[in-house]
């Protein structure tokens, strides 16, 4: 099966995801002082937008109904930039989405400020929906996130973690905004709950299995492709699912181990690279990708017929491919 581009995906939402491009365009123009070029830098067209796709999609098999769609598909995108704005300044990342980041240019502090004039903006955006649900779980979601993220700092270079801890993280740190954008789009075209919760699924499952490639192309992608810096993980001392593999296939000595134990050394994060390249641990996560992909999408079929289907499931195959 050829895989899609995502251009050729978004088709049935595309002139709807252009709104909210404009809205994005828009909110990127308001007159903050000390923040107006910060604003305009981060929220500018160059993220893949995967998050607004799926509440504009998962709207589709009801009353789609773009007043409120809109906002909330815009809302998710600036919540996910605020949490890309924040990941990078406690990361000390140093480039995203092919450009310097937000830290790198202006500085941690700005940083900080821009990131929760964001997640306010996309509180605000949410309420205007007027639908208490959305509310309610977008301040839930954040804690979620912020739960994610705290949790992989506090493990930071600690080698006691499972797969099912990092399952657990993966969940927080990256589904929970996965699933608020499917859950969000079902809940506000009038979607009956057993629909929501088949969708929650998918945004769940699909976010884990995003999430689990983001970590696979940490060792395998190029910056070039990714447009931020790879083998970071390692660096930063975040256990991931390659990693966690290694240690369970070598346990007695591997160059993971060695990084965690005796500080930063590009010789092991070189070595941890190949080990990974010349075994079969890559084909390992991506079986695990793909198994999150099925079990997200197998009850997508008990939705009412409409376009919307098909994109969903060929999401799912674009994320366990994607090259960036
Ligand atoms: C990056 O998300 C952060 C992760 C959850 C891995 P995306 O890969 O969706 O980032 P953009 O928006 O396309 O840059
Ligand atoms: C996702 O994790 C970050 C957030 C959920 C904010 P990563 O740390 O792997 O994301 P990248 O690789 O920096 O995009
Ligand atoms: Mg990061
Ligand atoms: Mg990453």
């Amino acid at each position: 099966m050829k895989t899609l581009n995502l251009s050729t995906i978004y088709e049935s939402v595309q002139e709807d995801l252009d709104k909210v491009e404009e809205m994005l365009r828009l909110m990127s123009q308001e007159s903050v002082l000390g923040l107006s070029d910060l604003l305009e830098y981060s929220l500018e067209s160059s993220g893949k937008r995967i998050r607004p796709f799926l509440t504009l999609l998962a709207g589709k098999f009801y009353d789609y109904n773009l007043d409120n769609l809109l906002p909330m598909a815009t809302a998710v995108e600036v919540m996910h930039t605020a949490t890309l704005v924040h990941d990078d300044a406690i990361d000390n990342s140093l480039v995203r989405r092919g450009k310097p980041t937000v830290n790198k240019l202006w500085g941690k502090k700005k940083a900080v400020l821009l990131g929760d004039y964001l997640f306010a903006e996309a509180g605000a955006l949410t309420a205007s929906t007027n639908n208490l649900r959305a509310i309610k779980l977008f301040a839930e979601t954040l804690k979620i996130i912020s739960s994610g993220e705290l949790n992989q700092a506090h493990h930071a270079f600690s080698l006691e973690q499972t797969r099912q801890q990092y399952f657990q993280r993966v969940a927080q740190k990256t589904a929970a905004l996965f699933s608020m954008a499917t859950e969000t789009g079902a809940v506000l075209s009038q979607a009956p709950e057993k629909s929501i919760q088949i969708l929650i699924e998918y945004g769940c499952n699909l976010g884990i299995a995003f999430q689990i490639v983001d970590d696979i192309l940490d060792f395998i992608g190029t910056e070039e492709e990714l447009g931020k810096p790879v083998a970071s993980d390692l660096i930063q001392g975040t256990l991931t699912l390659p990693s966690i593999l290694i240690l369970e296939r070598y346990p007695d000595d591997n160059p993971v181990k060695r990084l965690f134990q005796n500080g930063n050394s590009e010789a092991e994060v070189m070595q941890a690279i190949e080990l990974v390249s010349d075994s079969s641990i890559i084909e390992e996560c991506y079986e695990i990708a793909s198994a999150f992909c099925s079990k997200g999408c197998r009850n997508l079929g008990q939705l009412p017929d409409s376009d919307s289907g098909q994109p969903l499931i060929d999401l799912a195959d674009y994320v366990t491919r994607r090259r960036k």
